[in-house]
């Protein structure tokens, strides 16, 4: 990667200048604004006033040092201390052909590959799985396989809602008034109706709700019928959970539900309570403030009137029954015994954010070492809105349910590509609709600045102009097209002949492919697939300019093998950039 050997010429001349600077913190980036380069560094700045040195000049000695002629047309030295560095074309063919004879697409494997466990969607047994999971699946899912095309060791965990008192009233349903044949058509709509109807009944009576509560005791007493049931509506929900991820393409390593913790969910309490973590209040046990922060910062503390009071996480409750915290320091406990992790990503919506910070902190006090050695992340999200900018719902006011959604999503791109290509038989254009329906749901949600709410719009999702996964998978459908009239043209054979990149759009697109790897690092560095998203609209308007300039089957010679080649690596890293969001590609459309 032309960065990485800049980065190591520049760490070289630093070393030469100064011996005993640490040079790891030398890094070059893409320069930010194209006129004044390709690359850049900023990192002799800092160094220079670490040193007292004046950072203009250790600039000047550091570029008579520095030998990348080979790489660079030129070295500027700009602002306070600035390196820029504008590529020479020759160096882009170069790693053009390497790319070409399959040895890396622009990205490079990490170096130290970390072990990372990525715990997303989540949904809870009983409820059907609704528009808002796209958002945890989605994210979560292509921070997985951006982590695992860079090299690390990823497990991924669905940490299911299979526990909870809702199964009680769940159990008293199922005794009393399940419809079979509903349970038979479509079991989560009918688990809800049955949690709905018994909620109301207790509400209502006193006595129901008892009824509903000695349930729970049976089923937390290890009772066989109630686990027996219990069990089953598990079985009935995931197999409904797993027709959706069949759809969305979504495989998770583990689904460890939150009941598998329960065995450990009275000894966490001890442990806490034996270190004097938790401690009894009101019947109740929990975890305090410990004073080591400023009150404003302090998750434990909530504001009253002025006066700052405590806002415990409650590990147990006073009727013995335990929290969703128990279970979640319980899960840290297991993930770090069981796979060692350097990290553990949790991709929950940002309402769950005062969680985190209270798990992270307390499992920081119960285990400080392990804690030390791992990194806990919680990546949060802003909510989806209609496009009345209020949460988006049904037209009956109803949570648009996620399977329905995906129909809907899909019905609507059928019109779009048979608008398109009304010829095609219609199976085609149904698997076609399908590719790029399920590539517009998953891309509008990928898009935007994950923490910020955004509109959901189906006419602007499927939009072929624009930012948008039909823009980028019809870019690449003409990619495929120019590659398949290429192929009749030269029969296969063609020889190689040499790369060269002479004209603009060639090597502002050259330029845009040499960036690829960078990109990925940072949507795992900041967990922004939203990076790789606005990185391939950007490259799909760089071939698009491309495509329009310079003609590629009417050309010859070198020139005509040089923008071959182009088309040929924008086509894969497109096509392993959508993959990376999760998206599929269609060769027609
Ligand atoms: N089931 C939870 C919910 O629907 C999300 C669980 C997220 N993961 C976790 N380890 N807490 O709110």
């Amino acid at each position: 990667m032309l960065h990485l050997k800049l980065q190591a010429s520049l760490q070289a001349a630093v070393r030469a200048v100064l011996p005993d600077a640490d040079t790891t913190a030398i890094l070059v980036r893409p320069c930010p604004d194209a006129r004044h380069g390709d690359y850049q560094s900023n990192a002799l700045i800092p160094l220079a006033k670490q040193r007292k040195l004046n950072p203009r000049q250790l600039a000047e000695q550091v570029k008579a040092a520095l030998d990348v002629t080979e790489l660079c047309d030129a070295v500027d030295i700009a602002g306070p201390g600035f390196l820029n560095f504008r590529i020479r074309p020759a160096a882009l063919a170069a790693v053009l052909q390497t790319a070409a004879r399959g040895e890396h697409l622009f990205f490079a494997k990490a170096r130290q590959p970390r072990t990372v466990v990525i715990d997303f969607s989540s949904p809870n047994v009983a409820k059907p799985m609704h528009v808002g999971h796209i958002r945890s699946t989605g994210i979560g899912d292509s921070l997985q396989r951006v982590f695992r095309l860079l090299g690390h060791r990823v497990i991924t965990d669905n940490h299911i809602g299979d526990w909870g008192t809702q199964f009680g009233k769940l159990l008293l349903g199922w005794k009393q008034i399940l419809d079979r044949d509903a349970l038979a058509r479509d079991a989560i709509a009918e688990l809800e109706r049955l949690y709905k109807v018994i909620n109301a009944d207790c509400d209502a009576t006193p006595a129901r709700l008892e009824e509903a509560k000695q349930e729970l005791v049976k089923l937390q007493a290890g009772d066989a019928e109630n686990t027996a049931v219990w069990q089953e509506m598990i079985r009935v929900s995931q197999a409904q959970f797993d027709t959706i991820y069949g759809r969305l393409g979504v495989k998770f390593d583990h689904a460890l539900g939150e009941s598998f913790y329960n065995p450990q969910l009275g000894p966490v309490v001890d442990d806490l309570r034996a270190r004097g973590i938790a401690r009894e209040s009101e019947g109740a046990v929990g975890v305090f403030s410990d004073g080591s922060m400023p009150q404003k910062s302090d998750p434990f503390l909530v504001n009253r009137d002025g006066e700052w009071i405590p806002d415990p996480a409650l590990v147990r409750k006073s009727d013995g029954g335990f929290n969703y915290m128990t279970t979640d320091l319980a899960t840290v406990d297991y993930r770090l015994r069981t796979w060692s992790p350097d990290e553990i990503v949790y991709v929950v919506d940002d309402r769950q954010a005062p969680h985190f910070r209270k798990l992270f902190l307390t499992f920081a006090r119960w285990q400080p070492e392990a804690a030390a050695k791992v990194k806990l992340v919680h990546v949060g999200f802003g909510k989806i809105l209609g496009e009345d900018g209020k949460p988006f719902k049904t037209r009956s006011g109803d949570t648009v349910k996620l399977g329905d959604l995906l129909d809907e999503t899909e019905e609507r791109a059928l019109k779009v590509v048979t608008e398109k290509n009304p010829d095609l038989p219609e199976a085609e254009r149904k698997e076609i609709a399908r590719v790029v329906g399920l590539g517009a749901v998953k891309y509008a949600d990928l898009l935007p600045n994950r923490q910020s709410d955004y509109q959901f719009s189906w006419d602007k999702m499927l939009a072929l102009q624009g930012n948008t996964a039909p823009y980028l998978l019809y870019a690449y459908t003409r990619l495929r097209s120019i590659r398949r009239k290429c192929e009749e043209h030269s029969a296969g054979g063609g020889q190689r002949s040499a790369v060269s990149l002479n004209v603009p759009e060639e090597i502002a697109l050259a330029k845009q492919l040499m960036n690829f790897g960078l990109v990925l690092e940072a949507v795992a560095e900041e967990y922004r697939p939203n990076f790789l998203c606005n990185y391939l609209y950007d490259l799909a308007g760089l071939f698009a300019r491309f495509y329009e300039g310079c003609p590629v089957l009417k050309a010859e010679g070198a020139e005509r093998a040089t923008r071959l080649l182009l088309c040929e690596l924008t086509g894969r890293v497109l096509k392993q950039g959508l993959d990376a969001l999760g998206i599929e590609t269609t060769e027609h459309m």
